[in-house]
């Protein structure tokens, strides 16, 4: 099964399995939400069924919570943990400081909370998805469905006077209709190519009444482990200003990836 895997699957594959060597028993951990986290939940899955790992995942999703209880994890919720040790997610970007793009699978409200609330954030992800600069990947922000238009039209007009290199925004859809989130919100798409500095924009997007909440996450990652197609790992840590080399073996899991179609 493994020799089926694209190359990108191998790199996301390495660096979740990487990244479960963070995990200790006892521990409450955030689960994040898309097809690098999805790998992660298989793999902390395997290790709870198979070794006898004892943790209790919160999980960003309804997506990732299903995941986890068909693989064996105990789900619990933010509020019945009130505080995790580790979070580990994927990202749709990420810089040379641990700064993110996330909310291409439209749950970044839940993953945002989950990281804040939590020690320590691990990012997982293929090497495609570093940039030198934030903003080729569109920026989702959510929005309440209660007048979304205006809500667009203030985002439109506060990005005039902000350091992008496009102003494009756009309703997400999900077919003809609206995505809609788990907190039952619309996501808008921030076509921005470049953000000149995205601190200050994560700060006045928020300000925009009907915004509940943007993709960027700043000064939330500790960690990036940066997995490539030939089972190379990075684990880079950003409060550390280390970066350790691995090499990762595709063959001892095949089982993870049987059912995994994400
Ligand atoms: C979901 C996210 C995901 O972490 C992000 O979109 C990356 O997804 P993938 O691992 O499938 O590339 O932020 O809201």
């Amino acid at each position: 099964m493994s020799g089926e895997l694209s190359p990108i699957d191998k790199a996301k594959f390495v660096a979740a399995k990487r990244a479960v060597d963070f995990v200790e028993d006892g521990m409450r951990v955030g689960l994040g939400t898309g097809s690098t986290a999805a790998w992660m939940v298989r793999c902390l899955g395997e290790l709870v069924r198979e070794e006898g790992l004892k943790i209790k995942g919160v999980p960003t999703s309804t997506r990732t919570a299903q995941l986890a209880r068909d693989c064996g994890i105990q789900v619990i919720s933010l509020d019945e943990a009130k505080w995790l040790d580790l979070t580990i997610d994927g990202a749709d970007e990420f810089d040379g400081d641990l700064n993110l793009i996330k909310g291409g699978g439209g749950a970044l409200l839940q993953e945002k909370i989950v990281a804040t609330a939590s020690d320590q954030m691990i990012v997982i992800a293929d090497v495609g998805k570093e940039v030198e600069r934030l903003g080729a990947f569109p920026l989702p922000i959510e929005v309440i469905p209660f007048g979304w238009q205006t809500t667009k039209t203030l985002v439109e007009e506060m990005l005039i006077s902000l350091d992008v290199l496009g102003r494009d925004v756009t309703l997400r859809m999900n077919g003809d209709r609206p995505f809609i989130t788990d907190e039952g919100n619309h996501i808008l798409d921030l076509h921005l190519n470049r953000i000149g500095n995205a601190r200050q924009m994560a700060m006045v997007l928020n300000q925009v009444p009907g915004v509940v909440e943007n993709g960027l996450f700043i000064d939330i990652c500790d960690i990036v482990v940066v997995g490539y197609g030939d089972g190379r790992v990075e684990v880079r840590d950003i409060n550390q200003g280390t970066v350790e080399k691995d090499r990762l073996d595709f063959t001892e899991s095949d089982n993870l990836f049987s059912d995994l179609m994400e």
